[in-house]
């Protein structure tokens, strides 16, 4: 049989790992730039825009609105013709987000505010298990009219768009998807509206939306309080999208382990909502260093470079949680290469991701022969003996499928991995990335 790119890909064990490498632009800032751009008046143009299924679902479903964007491509400078705040059509088709979690929860918030139009939301079978309730009901106290199979809570999703009040809205979970789909929300409401935080999530859509000119707050102890006032319209702008910190933690965590290896990653967002995994790795000993600090269009970026050196077990719970969110399976991957226990607590929020996170991390890694135990709100790692090569499957999840690749190089014999395109959800140029900094 002639492989195709569905086959299980073959992960050869061993081998060095230096150079440089520019990671793809950051998934949340992108999927921002999009939507903000979209109900903005006048034209904004998006550099480094992530070229990825996610931020296409975005792009699709605003074009099916009757938003003119750019066709997304690799190093294409994007541009977004704005409709202003209440310009977005009705749909005459459901809205497919695809794998987006982000797609789905922001078009919430940016649709329930559109009077007297009605959308349908749906995607793949993944996003299609995931909970929406965490949108929908707060977007209830506002007014909003969301209604889904399984009491509201799954998509396929229906709104019907009304006028919205404003209101003080406390968020179930310390989301910045719940988080954002209330401040889009807020934009078009009769009155001020205060979106308060159980802790602080990445703080993305409060800097993009004030470069756009929303009247909005951030108070609160570390900033778990942001207030809109409406009435302020956008205005298009030119955003620079930085290199995607989740992306960047494959690397820094494989450049921590793989004897010999010098890596540096340029171009990385620092914005320190999203840090968590570089103060993992420091606690770990990792050797890493930041160069060539600076602000590009309000986010903070760098350049990282990673040396191998020995790494120390880590423990850390849901203080960080929010920071970090989306590398805990690349995290765990790190703890298998540690001698000694490993702790991860206050991680329920993975269970609700592309996959539950904790149970395949620990499925897949089982099978490599890791020794890793799973709890309600974590997993228990205990590290420092050899993983062997194995059969592997992403069970679809692009970050399940990045961490395992590896693992999987420091592993002691070749593995396999089934459904390894599902990285293409944020890192197209994954594979490409890794063939071309082994050596
Ligand atoms: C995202 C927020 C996080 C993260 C996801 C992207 C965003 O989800 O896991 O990949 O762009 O706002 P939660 O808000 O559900 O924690």
């Amino acid at each position: 049989m002639t492989p195709t790119h569905k086959s299980p890909r073959e992960l050869k064990a061993g081998g060095g790992l230096s150079g440089r490498v520019r990671v793809p632009g950051d998934k949340s800032i992108s999927h921002r730039a999009l939507l903000f751009g979209a109900i903005a008046e006048g034209t904004t143009t998006i550099e480094g825009l992530l070229p990825a299924e996610d931020p296409i679902s975005t792009a699709a479903c605003l074009r099916a609105m009757g938003t003119t964007i750019s066709p997304i491509e690799d190093g294409k400078l994007i541009t977004v013709e704005g409709v202003g705040l209440d310009g977005l059509q009705e749909p005459g088709e459901v809205l497919d987000c695809g794998n987006s979690g982000t797609t789905m929860r922001l078009m919430l918030g940016l649709l329930a505010g559109r009077n007297g139009r009605h959308f349908v939301l749906s995607g793949d079978a993944s996003l299609r298990r995931r909970p929406m309730q965490r949108v929908g009901q707060p977007l209830a106290l506002m007014g909003a009219d969301v209604r889904g199979r399984n009491g509201g809570n799954l998509a396929p999703l229906a709104v019907q768009g009304r006028k919205l009040r404003g209101a003080v809205v406390g968020t179930p979970v310390a989301s910045a998807q719940v988080k954002s789909a209330l401040l889009l929300a807020a934009l078009t409401a009769d009155g001020p509206t205060t979106v308060i935080e159980p802790a602080h999530s990445r703080d993305h859509s409060e800097r993009m939306l004030k470069a756009f000119g929303a009247d909005l707050d951030v108070g609160g102890e570390m900033g778990r309080h942001v207030s809109v006032k409406p009435g302020a319209s956008l205005t298009g702008q030119h955003v620079v999208v930085p290199g995607d910190i989740s992306s960047a933690a494959f690397w820094l965590v494989a450049g921590a382990l793989v004897p010999g290896a010098d890596l540096t990653i340029e171009n990385v967002g620092l914005n320190p909502t999203r840090t968590g995994v570089l103060e993992v790795l420091e606690q770990m000993g990792a050797r890493i260093e930041v160069l060539n600090r600076r602000d590009v269009a309000g986010e903070p970026v760098g350049d990282l470079r990673v040396t191998h050196g020995p790494l120390k077990p880590f423990n850390f719970g849901e203080e960080v949680m929010p920071r970090l969110v989306d590398e805990v399976p690349i995290l765990s991957v790190a703890a298998c290469f540690c001698e000694g226990e490993s702790r991860i607590t206050g991680a329920e929020e993975l269970r609700v991701k592309e996959t539950d996170r904790l149970a395949v991390m620990a499925r897949q890694l089982k099978a490599m022969g890791a020794d890793i135990e799973e709890h309600p709100d974590g997993l228990t790692i205990r590290g420092g003996r050899p993983l062997k090569g194995a059969v592997l499957d992403s069970e679809t999840d692009h970050r399940v499928a990045m961490s395992l690749a590896i693992a999987a190089m420091m592993a002691e014999g070749d593995s396999t991995l089934a459904r390894s395109e599902a990285a293409a959800v944020s890192y197209p140029t994954f594979w490409d990335d890794l063939t071309r900094l082994r050596n």
